[in-house]
């Protein structure tokens, strides 16, 4: 199973790492436009191996995709990423060229590739990819409700001072600061719900400090998070190479579901070796419809920006 990571930044670096310590991939791509960057980060990487005791094998390469042919799965990290006080949407001149160029060049070394994308705004990075490069819509994936999940669960466990591995729960819609939506209502403790725990004020608290939570990251790093960023990514690359059939929220292309049309954004999905095998159409109350519905008019205006 042979993977590709473009952008060796902080966040591809990290998304390399947590796949090589996985040890489930037989080789993992570094690639950069930054010369002789990708070959050093995965050098250092691969001086790790003997120590966190995998068998990946870790390359680097300078823009040369031809050294990516043959890739089951290609993750899009490149762009820039935002500063303090920027929005995700802020990126989009110049990240959505660079998607292009990147996802056209895996695909014609990798026909058979399934691409997740991370770069930013990642909703309409996916939609991106979707309307650009006809691949059909279940090799295209957006991480990003993977990531926010993993945030609410971290507020959640904070707030009900429990261990992380009692909690569940899930974030839908697109990946954005207003655009989240934290399915309070159906997060748990051990089966409970955490409303059985946790005020509503509290829980709305615990919700907004979700949505903010990359925001609140920049603020405190200067940039972009890249750990819990590079560990979501792994996770969905394993469930496709191991074929898993585990479910996660990500953006993907929906033709009616959860009544939305001609627009990638956040909803749950089984991941399996074909990439996105279903989308899991769930439910929602009235109030998390409604958010919903806001959220996906946001991912749509940024849509709106692009240059098709
Ligand atoms: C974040 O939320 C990178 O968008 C990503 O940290």
């Amino acid at each position: 199973m042979k993977v590709t990571v473009v952008g060796a930044g902080a966040v591809g670096a990290s998304c390399a790492e947590y796949i090589a310590i996985k040890n489930f991939a037989s080789e993992v791509v570094l690639v950069d436009i930054k010369e002789g960057y990708a070959e050093g980060k995965a050098m250092d990487l691969m001086q790790t191996a003997s120590l966190n005791g995998f068998d990946t094998k870790i390359t680097g390469t300078t823009g040369d995709y031809a050294k990516t042919a043959g890739s089951h799965i290609a993750v899009i990290t490149s762009g820039i990423p935002r500063k303090p006080g920027m929005t995700r949407e802020e990126l989009i001149g110049i990240n959505a060229g660079i998607v292009k160029m990147v996802s056209s060049s895996l695909i014609e070394h990798s026909p058979n590739v399934i691409l997740i994308v991370v770069s930013n705004p990642m909703d309409t990075m996916t939609y991106l990819v979707h309307k650009t490069t006809g691949l059909p819509k279940n090799r295209i994936i957006g991480m990003g409700g993977a990531l926010d999940s993993a945030r609410f669960k971290y507020r959640l466990a904070e707030a009900m001072e429990a261990p992380i591995s009692d909690i569940d729960g899930m974030v839908i819609g697109g990946h954005s600061d207003k655009g989240m939506v934290p399915l309070t209502s159906h997060a748990t403790r051990n089966s409970i719900r955490v409303s059985e725990f946790l005020s509503t004020e509290r829980l709305e608290q615990v919700a907004a400090d979700t949505k903010v939570g990359g925001a609140t990251l920049t603020g405190l790093l200067g940039t972009s998070a890249w750990y819990a960023p590079g560990a979501a990514v792994s996770a969905l690359v394993q469930a496709i190479a191991c074929d898993q059939k585990k479910m996660f929220p990500c953006s993907t292309f929906l033709e009616g579901e959860y009544g939305l049309n001609d627009i990638c954004i956040g909803v749950p999905v089984i991941l399996g070796k074909n990439g996105i095998e279903q989308i899991v159409d769930i439910p929602l109350s009235d109030a998390e419809k409604a958010k919903m519905q806001e959220s996906a008019e946001g991912v749509s205006k940024t849509n709106g920006l692009l240059e098709l």
